[in-house]
């Protein structure tokens, strides 16, 4: 493989797992190659036990400019359909461990939507997210609607999706579509010091804590309760819980095992 080839680079930093998208020329447009490279480097770190969280980051430039406009401009709707490169986008939701998305400059399109199907997003304050698919005749495809809406409420979400309207990193944060900002010269290392906190906690809490609060978006009220209790209460089969609170009572640092 050359280096053309790696539309993505990962790399580790202690428990954290990072891929960077390589695409800078195309400012990381998201075609079907740097997707299939993306999951399934993310998909290696989810499968490996040294590794606590996951970052995904772009440039300072651009996090990523949506999908590759060239790849789908002659395509047609069977053609779209038969390609289903969306499909792809099912496996990043089944990662178990946390993901977080490291954002500068432009994150439109498929770009926010990647974004938006993170766990937590660290802002630069360069950042600008928007779903301008509007201006091309479509509308957002994999989850601009969606989680977007579920995000920051009806009225940000109607003006996004409708009228191109991007918002700003410090809009972002006040309507909670993003955990922090921070400035373009540190984002990353915030991100990576954020992603490295959560690496090291339980790893069995964190996963599964993680799949109950996303699914606060998928069920309703009585069943997500119904599921955070079993998911509580089969946490105390582990040893991580007895370490954790056997480390509280005696004032020591607990000592995870994943176990
Ligand atoms: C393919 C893209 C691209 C994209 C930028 N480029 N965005 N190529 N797909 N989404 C390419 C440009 O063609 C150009 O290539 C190079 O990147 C640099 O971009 P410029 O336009 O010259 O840069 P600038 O003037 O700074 O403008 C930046 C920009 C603009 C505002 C981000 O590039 C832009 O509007 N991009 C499209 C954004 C967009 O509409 N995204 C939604 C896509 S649809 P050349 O070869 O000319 O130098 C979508 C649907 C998702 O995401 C569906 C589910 C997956």
């Amino acid at each position: 493989m050359t280096t053309d080839d790696q539309l993505v680079l990962a790399e580790t930093h202690g428990r954290v797992g990072l891929v960077r998208f390589n695409r800078p020329k195309e400012l990381n447009a998201l075609n079907a190659a740097l997707m299939e490279q993306l999951v399934t480097a993310l998909e290696a770190f989810d499968r490996d036990p040294a590794i606590g969280c996951l970052v995904v980051t772009g440039s300072a430039r651009a996090f990523a400019a949506g999908a590759d406009i060239k790849e789908m401009a002659d395509a047609s709707a069977v053609d779209m359909l038969l390609r289903d490169n969306i499909a792809r986008w099912d496996r990043l939701r089944m990662l178990k461990k946390p993901l977080l998305a490291a954002v500068s400059g432009f994150c439109l399109g498929g770009g926010c939507e990647l974004a938006l199907a993170c766990d937590l997003i660290v802002a630069s304050e360069t950042a600008r997210f928007g779903q301008p698919e509007i201006n091309l005749g479509v509308m957002p495809g994999a989850g601009g609607t969606q989680r977007l809406t579920r995000a920051v409420g009806k009225a940000v979400a109607m003006e996004m999706v409708l009228n191109g309207r991007a918002l700003t990193a410090a809009e972002a944060v006040r309507f909670g579509l993003v955990n922090r900002v921070a400035p373009v010269e540190s984002y990353l290392d915030e991100a990576l010091a954020l992603a490295a906190e959560i690496a090291a906690r339980a790893p069995l809490a964190v996963r599964l804590a993680k799949e109950s609060v996303n699914n606060a978006f998928e069920t309703d009220l009585a069943d997500g309760l119904a599921d955070e209790r079993r998911a509580f209460y089969f946490l105390f089969s582990t040893a991580d819980q007895k370490e954790g609170m056997a480390a509280f009572l005696a004032k020591r640092p607990p000592q995870w095992q994943g176990q």
